[in-house]
């Protein structure tokens, strides 16, 4: 439609709510579906977070807040920067927006010019490019593959670095492979950075909290604190606390590039919702013991999804070491034909004839750049996850 602004063309709706919305579609004609697509914690918010919000509403916090966040929230996110990164951070240079997703946009309208590169290591997260796209840069996809883990590594960094770069965007753990790197592959990314002084670092953080075994999540201005400079450190209470729906998200940098998405963010939204922050002032200064009970649940879905997606036939699941998703490869499925006679040319393919013969959705690896793979994201009961894993199998042992 003429109307329409140039930038949408370069912008393609998101996968994830494409998978979801089709689950949705066959659930509402009767059909037995399992949605393994949606990236949200299936726990309610806690008690304390809630009330936190109920009474903001009663001492009448319901007016706009300073653009940048309510100061208690800016203090708490101070303070949380100390705690668990290490990492020294004066509330005025915190940023408070309406979840982290406001946050990216903010970083990337404050700072790309036409022509600007962002390197993004794929698989990504499937909203990236697009951000990127509609703040008019260009997104440089950086490689990483199934053998080292889907981690970018020091020498496919130096390769994409250019005179325009601008950021590396760092997703640890990643939404969609789980991956999370290690102080020592941080090291590595670290040393390629310092030789390149114009380049930045975004660090999306989100998932900070969901880490397993005896994995220990480092963040890179933590590790190199002479990056510090030139990093936005960004996180978020969507995930670590199930407080998707509240939409609060955070970062810290430098003050003259927090001033500038104060700007942007004064123009557009004037500031997250002041009962959400009331409520995120709570998930960071209360009690944290929620995050530990919820890590041991991941752990033993994550464990159970591992385990049963290595039976079936095809596909190879490597063991993540964060988040809620696993990416497994279905390579081994390609070429071969389903009982509807389809033959699956493509992770698309098979995603799709998966979700027709057995219900189960996930999300095709191509949506994230990276296949032939796909998404499961196991932020779902157990039952579902061993329910959706045996038709998983049933469907792949199934392939002629
Ligand atoms: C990697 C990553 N970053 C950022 C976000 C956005 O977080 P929020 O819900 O706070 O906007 C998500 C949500 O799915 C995510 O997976």
């Amino acid at each position: 439609m003429a109307f329409l602004a140039d930038a949408l063309s370069r912008v393609k709706p998101s996968a994830t709510i494409a998978v979801t919305q089709k689950a949705r579609d066959l659930k509402a004609k009767g059909r037995d579906v399992i949605g393994l697509g949606a990236g949200e914690p299936d726990f309610d918010t806690p008690d304390n977070i809630k009330n936190a919000a109920i009474e903001a509403i009663r001492r009448g916090e319901t007016k706009y807040p300073p653009v940048s966040g309510i100061a208690p929230l800016r203090e708490a996110i101070a303070a949380k920067f100390k705690r668990e990164n290490n990492l020294e951070y004066r509330a005025e240079q915190t940023i408070v927006g309406t979840g982290g997703k406001q946050i990216l946009f903010n970083a990337f309208m404050a700072t790309l010019n036409p022509g600007d590169e962002v390197i993004i290591p794929r698989p990504y997260w499937v909203s990236y490019p697009e951000m990127v796209a509609i703040c008019g840069g260009t997104s440089v996809f950086a490689e990483t593959s199934i053998d080292n883990g889907f981690k970018l590594t020091a020498t496919e960094l130096e390769k994409r670095i250019t005179p325009k770069t601008k950021w590396l965007l760092m997703n640890s753990p990643s939404n969609p492979s789980g991956a999370a790197y290690t102080e020592q592959e941080l090291r590595e990314i670290a040393d390629v950075l310092l030789k390149h002084p114009h380049v930045w670092t975004l660090t999306d953080d989100m998932y900070e909290h969901l880490t397993y075994g005896d994995f220990v999540f480092k963040t890179i201005a933590e590790v190199e604190p002479a990056l510090y400079e030139r990093t936005l450190t960004m996180n978020g209470v969507s995930k670590a606390y199930a407080m998707t729906g509240w939409r609060i998200g955070y970062a810290a940098g430098p003050v003259a590039l927090i001033k500038a998405m104060d700007m942007i963010q004064g123009q557009q939204t004037s500031g997250a919702c002041t009962i959400a922050q009331w409520a995120s002032v709570e998930a960071l200064n209360g009690p944290q013991d929620f995050i530990a009970k919820n890590k041991a649940i991941f752990q033993n879905r994550r464990d159970l999804v591992v385990s049963m997606l290595n039976q079936a036939s095809g596909i190879s699941c490597p063991t993540p070491e964060g988040a809620f998703y696993v990416y497994p490869s279905c390579q081994g499925v390609i070429g071969k034909k389903a009982a509807s006679g389809k033959v699956i040319g493509s992770d698309e393919d098979f995603v799709s004839e998966l979700l027709e013969a057995e219900g189960v959705a996930v999300v095709h690896g191509s949506a994230f750049g990276l296949g032939p793979n796909f998404r499961i994201s196991y932020a779902t009961s157990e039952a579902l996850l061993e329910e959706a894993s045996i038709r998983i199998q049933r469907f792949t042992n199934a392939l002629a």
